[in-house]
């Protein structure tokens, strides 16, 4: 808490530019028209934990050998804005297309789906209820785990626990709620446990150079990430994703972000959705 009469303490120009390049660099996160945010984010913490300025914190962040103040600042930075059936087109286009032309050519019963930048979780558990419904009996003899990743520690916390408010449930049909969820204490739900298992969450920088994936996937869902992300990083990304599509794939992007139809290999669908032919 700030003792009262006492200043907020102001980002400096150097110590914005040394926090922005650093963010950018290892992220892909370009923060240069959110220095209100980084400021309304970080400066009672910053204060709190007893520095006087940010230079100072952010040497004792970048000297902190174990990445706990990194993984502390990723998460007071990034945006995790998320919610069930965001985007709903997609997960229509997703259950009444490209499932059943996944399953009709699959050789060995085996869909490999990414949610690159999953945040708390709902977008994995959207795609992981859609196939539940559209293989019923025979879920058992396919194999659809979903891989979805975040740099954010918190946000993959929350994934995993799949504990979401009545508000946060109350989007998705009611017999998803019935069929998915169990009710906890506090009027909370939580996801049942055959859908969280389908679930294999991971901490992953999408910024990282050579993706460590022995097989391509078959969808990749990656929407809402690149929005701070400079043209160039953002175009690096997609091509790595094309590379780690299967032939007849699909990436699904956010319906902000969008690819230069110019600058990409993948075949443009329909707004936001794309498919390497
Ligand atoms: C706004 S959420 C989007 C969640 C979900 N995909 C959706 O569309 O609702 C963006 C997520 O991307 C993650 N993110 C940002 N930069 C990232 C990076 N370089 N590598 C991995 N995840 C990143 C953030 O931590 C955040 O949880």
């Amino acid at each position: 808490m700030r003792i009262k009469g006492e200043e907020m303490i102001t980002l400096k120009d150097s110590e914005f530019r040394e926090l922005t390049t650093y963010m950018k660099a290892n992220y892909g996160i370009n923060l240069i028209a959110k220095r209100l945010l980084i400021e309304g984010r970080l400066a009672n913490m910053v204060t709190e934990m007893g520095f006087t300025n940010f230079s100072d914190y952010l040497k004792f962040v970048f000297k902190n050998a174990s990445g706990n103040e990194i993984n502390i600042l990723i998460n007071r930075l990034t945006t995790n804005h998320t919610y069930f059936m965001r985007e709903a087109e997609h997960f229509k286009y997703f259950g009444d297309k490209v499932l059943p032309y996944l399953a009709s050519s699959s050789k060995n019963n085996d869909l490999r789906i990414w949610s690159a930048g999953c945040s708390s979780g709902e977008e994995p558990y959207t795609l992981s209820m859609i196939i539940a419904d559209y293989f019923e009996n025979e879920k058992s003899i396919w194999n659809t785990k979903i891989l979805a990743t975040d740099i954010s520690e918190k946000v993959l916390e929350q994934a995993k626990n799949g504990i979401y408010t009545e508000e946060a449930v109350n989007i998705i049909p009611k017999y998803w709620t019935l069929k998915y969820f169990n009710k906890i204490k506090d009027g909370k739900y939580q996801i049942c446990e055959e859908i969280r298992n389908e679930i294999i969450y991971r901490d992953f920088n999408l910024m990282t150079g050579i993706f460590p994936f022995k097989k391509k996937f078959h969808v990749i869902f990656c929407r809402n990430v690149m929005i701070y992300f400079e043209p160039k990083t953002k175009m690096e990304l997609i091509n790595k994703f094309y590379d780690m599509t299967e032939t007849g794939g699909y990436l699904f992007i956010g319906h902000s972000e969008s690819i230069n139809k110019n600058e990409t290999k993948y075949k443009y669908i329909m707004p936001a959705v794309y498919r390497k032919e």
